[in-house]
């Protein structure tokens, strides 16, 4: 046998069941219209720039200004010689929107909660996840010493059961907005088991942080929940249009993430232009609360055009509208066509979305105009024209 033989047999089957995956390369900033690398102009309608803050002039400069005074790379670890004003600035501003003892800054979302789920749970411990939560919050559960189960929103006598039986530490970890199907957690329940047993309850809030709530602080905080909420995971790569994952919560914890998390230890700090801009983007949401009025108006509208045509939308109440198309074939097809007519909207497949239901997964902006989402709803209606169902 060939040295890579099994790669590419198992790059063919891909292909073959249409699962193939490859990178689409971009040659603009972000926004609702990119350039891509062919030189082809294409209106995105599947980015998680939600507040269209990654282009945004503000940002740009607020990075520019810290490569300025601070260079490009951090060039140690945080615990070494890598934590830069930015990155102290950024966790103390974060811990305070969110009403939290304290925050962390890591390098992703994905390290976030990696740091949280391969750390703070022990051997001994139980650790609940929802059926549909993120590949970087299962990931790490399944590695930890600690007993882990998962249950999906609504199986509350399930998720009882086994809180009920635990005898050590109890986590608890849901998404709010859920990343694929754009539904939302049911925060109240959660709370009421987190109350009644005791449980540690972690929220990601990777798809509603600058997005729902008062101050935009989450759903948990529009859901008057934040302050039972023991820790709260912020990606900012989403809605931010930055990068790196917060992580806040009581101090005692974050203390013992600094101590003892690898993911947060053995690497290099991000780059201090990073949250030098995520500063900046916290301080536009805060301050512009019409984006998320927007965004939320905009996501309306095209998802009572889209159930309009019959489609299934499932339980989206976000800025996140799956359109669900069954095989993989049917969901690549019609991405395609969509591309052809000068929208990208990529397909999602299994295993990231589970079997039967690929989809598009549709994100709003807060900077698409009516025309884009017209022209969006008008291809789509094209692309879908003698398709069997
Ligand atoms: C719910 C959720 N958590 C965490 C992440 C990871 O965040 P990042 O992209 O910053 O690594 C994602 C990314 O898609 C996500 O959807």
């Amino acid at each position: 046998m060939q040295k890579f033989t099994y790669y590419q047999q198992e790059l063919k089957d891909l292909t073959k069941q249409d699962m193939l995956r490859a990178c689409r390369c971009v040659d603009s900033a972000q926004g609702p219209v990119v350039r891509m690398a062919d030189g082809s102009e294409k209106v995105l309608f599947c980015s998680n720039n939600y507040l269209g803050l990654a282009g945004d002039e503000r940002v740009r400069q607020a990075a520019i200004d810290a490569i300025e005074r601070y260079g490009v790379g951090a060039a140690a670890a945080r615990l070494v010689s890598g934590t830069m004003r930015p990155h102290a600035e950024l966790e103390e501003a974060m811990a305070a929107w969110l009403g939290k003892e304290a925050a962390l800054y890591l390098p992703s979302g994905w390290a976030a909660n990696q740091a949280l789920l391969s750390t703070l749970p022990q051997k001994g411990d139980l650790v609940m996840l929802d059926k549909m939560d993120h590949a970087s919050i299962i990931d790490p559960a399944k590695v930890s010493m600690a007993d882990f189960h998962t249950y999906r929103k609504g199986q509350t006598e399930r998720l009882e059961g086994y809180l009920s039986g635990a005898a050590g530490q109890k986590f608890v970890v849901t998404e709010s907005v859920f990343s694929m199907d754009g539904d939302r957690a049911d925060l109240k329940e959660l709370v009421r088991l987190r109350n009644a047993y005791d449980a540690i309850l972690v929220v990601d809030e990777a798809h509603s942080i600058g997005c729902f709530g008062a101050t935009a602080a989450g759903l948990c905080e529009e859901e008057g929940m934040l302050a039972d909420v023991d820790i709260v995971v912020a990606p900012l790569g989403k809605a931010f249009g930055a990068s790196g994952g917060i992580v806040a919560g009581p101090k005692v914890l974050i203390d013992y993430l600094v101590n003892k998390a690898r993911p947060f230890i053995y690497t290099t700090a991000t780059p201090p232009a990073i949250p030098a801009a995520a500063l900046k983007a916290l301080e536009i949401i805060q301050s512009e609360p019409e984006r998320r009025k927007q965004l939320t108006e905009k996501a309306a509208y095209l998802r009572n055009a889209l159930k309009g045509m019959g489609l299934d939308t499932k339980d989206s109440r976000s800025q996140i509208i799956p359109v669900i198309l069954g095989t993989p074939q049917r969901a690549v097809e019609v991405s395609h066509k969509l591309y052809e007519q000068g929208y990208l909207v990529v397909a999602i497949r299994p295993p990231t979305v589970p079997p039967g239901t690929a989809r598009l997964r549709i994100s709003m902006q807060a900077d698409h105009t009516t025309e884009q989402i017209d022209g969006l709803i008008a291809a789509l209606k094209a692309a879908l024209v003698g398709m069997p169902a």
